[in-house]
């Protein structure tokens, strides 16, 4: 019988980061300028002032004090308030295609693996850059690899949808190798001009190479003991982009058309959803939520992943236990808990059991249980 593994992962973070700082001094320009340029309707009474944002308020609601962007000063030009990722003409590689490409790369090199050794590329993401053809087939090219590729998305969990896949291919023998990739350019759909979600997002990549452990050549892999998926339909976090809603006249703003949420309410829903999720996925293994040495969650708000992590296990947790990487990386959507999976389970013991979980917009949730092998 197949034993999936992860054998290896790779990231790839972009040049530039902004400073909550940064961001909040760009943002409350724009304020300025906007209620100054409205200064009559506003004491008319039609128009509503703008209010400046701060950066210890977003700190403190939501752990983040930084994010990695692809393009830094697009977004903190507050006559622009979006990156400028110029257009590329088609016979170059795509810009979310060479990120990915980027973090499959060092995935495949500390795997020990080259093209001729993997099957398929799953790009699961948030976001892809086109409709199609699919970003994994022009990874897949960019690569050198035979075989097949396709997009997956379930947003912020589609790298926990990914692995199962990935697993599930190598059990049934349909790949002998996968690569699961997971580019994230998540500043192109955020609304840089809306105070309440401005400073949510970070741009990313992870790759995550899966194959049977009887061809991994890594030291202790991790094995992927279980995986259990769920969504659940709701608009709380919606982003209405797409070929059906082409782009408005000239200088009109469409903010459903960008990133929007009822975050209040995300907290509320997506906490106990998750934390159930966990528990029963434990249980109808056998184990015990104490079992877990290593807890690498989604990276969305600090304040949620201290609730999840003690409804889990029953108990606050310390940083060792369950690792933060959204105060320099910010929300990278399905990117955040692999970042947090790569950086933090080099010095998981053969034995130690793990979880890494996602969770976001559909709503969706992915919980996958790894064991460090011998
Ligand atoms: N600067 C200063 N004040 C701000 C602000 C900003 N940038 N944004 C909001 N505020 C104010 C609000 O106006 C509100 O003021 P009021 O109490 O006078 O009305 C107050 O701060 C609280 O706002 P609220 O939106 O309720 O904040 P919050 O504590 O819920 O935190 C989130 C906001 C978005 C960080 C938090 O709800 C969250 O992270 N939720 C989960 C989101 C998530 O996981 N999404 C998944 C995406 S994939």
């Amino acid at each position: 019988m197949a034993q999936p593994v992860i054998s290896a992962t790779g990231l790839y973070t972009p040049p530039h980061s902004i400073s909550n700082e940064e961001l909040v001094e760009s943002f409350n320009a724009y304020v300025e300028q906007f209620n100054k340029e409205h200064a009559a309707d506003i004491a008319a009474g039609t128009v509503q002032p703008l209010e400046p944002s701060n950066a210890p308020f977003i700190e403190k609601a939501s752990g983040i004090k930084a994010r990695f962007v692809v393009n830094k000063d697009g977004i903190l030009d507050p006559a622009r308030m979006t990156p400028n990722i110029p257009e590329r003409p088609d016979g170059e590689i795509s810009v979310l295609a060479e990120m990915a490409v980027a973090a499959a790369q060092q995935a495949m090199e500390r795997g020990g693996k080259t093209a001729q050794d993997i099957d398929a590329v799953l790009v699961a993401a948030s976001n892809m850059q086109r409709a199609y053809p699919a970003m994994a087939v022009e990874v897949q090219d960019a690569l050198g690899i035979e075989g097949f590729g396709f997009d997956i998305n379930v947003a912020c969990s589609s790298a926990t949808f990914g692995i199962q896949t990935a697993a599930d291919f190598i059990r049934a023998g349909h790949a002998r190798a996968v690569l699961v990739v997971n580019p994230e350019i998540c500043s192109g759909h955020l609304n840089f001009r809306d105070r309440d979600s401005h400073f949510i997002f970070g741009d990313v990549a992870t790759a995550i190479l899966i194959e049977d452990a009887s061809t991994c050549t890594t030291p202790h892999p991790f094995e992927i003991v279980s995986t259990r998926l769920k969504t659940k339909f709701s608009n709380n976090i919606r982003n209405n982009f797409g070929f059906l809603n082409r782009a408005a006249p000239e200088g009109v703003d469409q903010p459903d058309k960008l990133f929007v949420q009822e975050g209040r309410k995300v907290f509320k829903e997506v906490v106990p959803m998750v934390s159930e999720m966990i528990l029963t996925h434990l249980g109808d293994e056998g184990l015990e939520a104490s079992a877990l040495k290593r807890l690498w969650l989604h990276q969305a708000n600090q304040g949620m992943n201290d609730m999840i992590s003690k409804r889990v296990i029953g108990r606050d947790v310390t940083r060792e236990e369950a690792p933060v990487i959204l105060d320099t990386y910010a929300n990278t959507s399905s990117a955040g808990s692999i970042i947090a999976f790569h950086k933090y389970s080099e010095d998981m013991a053969p034995g130690e059991l793990g979880l890494i979980c996602s969770f976001g917009a559909g709503y969706s949730a992915g919980s996958v249980i790894v064991r460090r092998a011998a």
